[in-house]
């Protein structure tokens, strides 16, 4: 990579977004990391990390253009964008087990993090990204997004939207072909890993399928270094395989 090689992870504070953010900070081929958070300030671990520059943000698609502004301001070569952002349950939402338990309110605020947000920051990010070196944008999304692979059913919201984000990636990887062709996509399934969001869910987990997020991180940042850019968007797996569409 060149030189100057910077990185942005949005979605910082989560399980994986921060696990990114220090895997990229370690790295010695990335010069600076941006990392965007609903927070307005670094863990404390990483406050005066020398090469993080941290930037807070709603997720309105003003306050979106507010930070491509901040990073565009430091004239960076981005080549390693993590989108991060995902919820499955909260205060009032939970995985709906059948019919009965859809709930409007529930399925907009589900699609609004995990397809919309990450599609807004494809729309508004494609010119900071645009240039001549290969730049290797990944999204993370999950194996239940997959239709071909709902074997279980239940989860309609989560499943719905990894799914629609899932298309917007392969909308968008078609439009970065022909106006960004430096850029390409992944829609990254992590598999299982231990962050607030697998919490509930985890006791039905066999032990040695649960990852860390730092191991999770860590196979991210491979196979993003290992992809073609090719045009394509790629839906894989924390294994690099593979996942049916
Ligand atoms: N953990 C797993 O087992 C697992 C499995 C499959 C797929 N995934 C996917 O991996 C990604 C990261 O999840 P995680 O495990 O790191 O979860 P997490 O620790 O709960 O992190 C949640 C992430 O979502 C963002 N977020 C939460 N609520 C939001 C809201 N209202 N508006 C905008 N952003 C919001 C957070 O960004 P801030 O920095 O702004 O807080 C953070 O990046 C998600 O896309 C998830 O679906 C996880």
């Amino acid at each position: 990579m060149s030189p100057q090689s910077d990185a942005l992870v949005a979605g910082a504070s989560g399980g994986i977004g921060r696990a990114l953010v220090i895997a990229l900070l370690a790295d010695p081929s990335i010069h600076r990391v941006f990392a965007v958070s609903r927070s307005s300030i670094a863990p404390d671990s990483l406050q005066h990390h020398p090469k993080l520059v941290w930037l807070c943000c709603d997720y309105t698609e003003e306050s979106m253009l507010q930070v491509v502004e901040q990073v565009q301001s430091y004239r960076p070569t981005i080549l390693r964008v993590a989108i991060c952002h995902g919820i499955l349950h909260g205060d009032k939402l939970a995985p709906e087990k059948r019919l009965e338990d859809i709930n409007a309110d529930s399925l907009q605020a589900v699609f609004a993090v995990n397809a919309i947000i990450p599609v807004l920051w494809l729309k508004v990010l494609r010119k900071l990204l645009n240039g001549a070196e290969h730049c290797k944008v990944a999204v993370l999304s999950a194996r239940v997004g997959s239709i071909g692979d709902n074997h279980l059913g239940g989860w309609y919201a989560y499943r719905a939207s990894k799914a629609a984000l899932n298309m917007f990636l392969k909308t968008a990887s078609i439009e970065y072909s022909r106006r960004s062709a430096n850029v390409k996509l992944i829609s990254f399934h992590p598999g299982t890993t231990d962050t607030p969001l697998s919490k509930p869910f985890q006791s039905s987990v066999a032990a040695h399928k649960l990852f860390t997020a730092e191991f999770v991180a860590t196979k991210l940042i491979e196979h993003m270094t290992a992809a073609e850019v090719d045009g394509q968007l790629a839906f894989i797996d924390w294994d690099g395989q593979t996942i049916d569409w």
